[in-house]
C-alpha cells in the first residue's frame, strides 16, 4: 500500500541524515520543510520534499493535507499501561488531604495495584490494556515501552510480560516492554526485604529473561523502596541476562540513583523531580539519557523536573507520559507537550524533539522512529488544521489529532 500526503502546510522534524538524538542547544531547532509532501510505501517512509518537486509520484491513497501540519508519532518511553482496575479512590483520599506517601504506607498505592493485578485473569488483562493502547494510538502515540512491576510475584509478573507480549502481536503500534524487576516491597516480605530481592535475581530475572521479550530491566530506586545497594544488586543480576538498565530515580529523593545509572550504561534514567548538580555532571559522562515525567508531577502537585538545567547543561532530555494507575493516569501525549512547555519551560520545540526522536532514544529505536527521514518507519501525525506546530502544545488539553498512520497503515 502506498499513500501520498500533499499540501502539507508544514512537514516537521525532517531529517536527511539518520539523527538518532538530540542534544542541549541542538534541541532549539526543529527542522521544518513547508508546503511539503510526504510518500509512504508499504510501513517505511521513502520520500519528502516540498511539493513543486511532487509531480509524478503516484500513490495508492492520496491524502490532501492542507492547512495541517505532519509530524512522526509521538514516542512514549516511559508508561505503566498494563495494569488492572483504577485508583480512583486513592486519587479522592488524596484531594481529602492524604499524602501519596501516606497512602502507600497504608498498603494503597503500588500493593494496591499489585492486588488488583494479581486477581484480574490475564485475558482481563489484556483487554484493559489494548483498550488503553488504542486510546494512546488515537491521540498521537505510535511507540510505546510498557513495563512490568504491578505483579510483585513471579507468577503476575510472568503474566504481565505475557500481556505485553500479545499486545506487541496485536497491535500495530511499536511496544517495547521493560522488567519492572523491582517495584515495591510486597506485604508478607515486609521485614524480609533481602529475600524479596533474592526472589527477583534468583527466579524472576532468569525466568523473565527465558521468555526473549523484553531486553531492559528497571528498579525503583527510592527511599521505602530499594536502596542504592538493592538496585545495584538488581542491576547486575539483570545485565547477566543481557537487560539494559532503565531506572526510576530522584522522583521524591536524591540518592545517587542517577551515577549509578550512567555507571551501569542505562539507556535511560526517568522522573528527576528532584536533581542536584552532581546529577547533572554525572549524566555528562556518560550516554544515558534523562527522561522527564511531567504528568506525574501534575497529577501529584510535586516538583517539575528541572529540564532548563538539563538542557542548557548540554544534555539530551526526553519526555513522556508514566502512564499508571497511581501517580500519572493519562498517556495523552499532546498533554506532555504542553505540560512541558509551560511546567518545563522548553519552547515548543524542545518539546518535540523530547516527545519524537529523544523518546525513540530512550526505547533504543530512534535509528527507525522518531523523525521523518528516508528508510524510516511510517509512524505519523495528521494534526487538524493549524497554522503552526507551536498550536500543539499551545491549545492545551485540545485534541489536536486528525488522523494517525503506524507502520504504514491509516488507523484514524
Ligand atoms: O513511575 N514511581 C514509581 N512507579 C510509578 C507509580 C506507581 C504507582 O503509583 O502505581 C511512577 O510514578
Ligand atoms: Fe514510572
Amino acid at each position: 500500500m502506498s499513500i501520498l500526503i500533499k499540501n502539507i502546510q508544514q512537514l516537521v522534524q525532517v531529517h536527511e541524515h539518520n539523527t538518532t538524538i538530540v542534544k542541549g542547544s541542538d534541541m532549539k531547532t526543529l527542522p521544518v520543510l513547508e508546503n511539503a509532501y510526504l510518500y509512504i510505501v508499504d510501513d517505511t517512509i521513502i520520500e519528502y520534499g516540498v511539493m513543486e518537486d511532487c509531480e509524478g509520484i503516484h500513490a495508492e491513497k492520496i491524502i490532501d493535507a492542507t492547512g495541517q501540519i505532519v509530524l512522526p508519532s509521538w514516542c512514549d518511553s516511559h508508561t505503566h499501561l498494563v495494569y488492572a482496575g483504577d485508583r480512583t479512590s486513592e486519587f479522592v483520599d488524596r484531594i481529602n488531604g492524604l499524602s501519596y506517601e501516606e497512602i502507600s504506607n497504608k498498603g494503597g498505592g503500588i500493593l494496591n495495584s499489585a492486588k488488583k493485578l494479581q486477581e484480574t485473569s490475564e485475558e482481563e488483562l489484556f483487554e484493559q490494556s489494548l483498550k488503553r493502547l488504542n486510546e494512546l494510538i488515537a491521540m498521537g502515540t505510535g511507540a510505546v515501552e510498557v513495563k512490568t512491576g504491578y505483579g510483585l510475584t513471579v507468577e503476575a509478573e510472568l503474566k504481565m510480560l505475557r500481556v505485553i507480549k500479545r499486545l506487541k502481536q496485536e497491535s500495530l503500534a511499536t511496544i517495547i516492554p521493560t522488567l519492572l524487576a523491582a517495584h515495591a516491597i510486597p506485604k508478607d516480605y515486609k521485614t524480609n526485604k533481602e529475600a524479596y530481592i533474592k526472589l527477583i535475581t534468583e527466579e524472576l530475572i532468569p525466568q523473565a529473561a527465558a521468555l526473549n521479550i523484553t531486553h531492559f530491566i528497571d528498579v525503583f530506586c527510592e527511599k521505602g523502596y530499594f536502596d542504592i545497594e538493592d538496585t545495584e544488586t538488581i542491576l547486575k543480576a539483570g545485565q547477566a541476562y543481557n537487560l539494559r538498565p532503565k531506572i526510576h530515580v530522584n522522583q521524591f529523593n536524591i540518592l545517587g540513583g542517577i551515577a549509578l545509572g550512567v555507571k551501569h550504561n542505562a539507556l535511560s534514567v526517568d522522573h528527576l523531580e528532584e536533581l542536584s548538580s552532581e546529577d547533572i555532571e554525572a549524566l555528562k559522562t556518560g550516554d544515558t539519557i534523562p527522561v522527564a515525567l511531567p504528568g506525574c508531577s501534575y497529577f501529584l502537585s510535586m516538583n517539575y523536573t528541572k529540564a532548563r538545567d538539563i538542557i542548557d547543561a548540554g544534555l539530551p532530555l526526553a519526555i513522556a507520559t508514566d502512564y499508571n494507575p497511581g501517580s500519572s493516569p493519562s498517556g495523552n501525549m499532546n498533554f506532555i507537550v504542553s505540560a512541558a512547555c509551560v511546567k518545563l519551560k522548553m519552547t515548543p520545540e524542545e518539546a518535540i524533539n523530547a516527545a519524537t526522536i529523544n523518546g525513540a532514544y530512550a526505547m533504543g529505536i530512534s535509528s527507525m522512529y522518531g523523525s521523518i527521514t528516508r528508510g524510516k518507519k511510517a509512524n505519523i501525525i495528521i494534526t487538524k488544521p493549524m497554522k503552526h506546530y507551536s498550536e500543539i502544545p499551545y491549545a492545551f488539553a485540545h485534541d489536536p489529532i486528525a488522523h494517525v498512520i503506524i507502520n504504514g497503515q491509516l488507523l484514524k
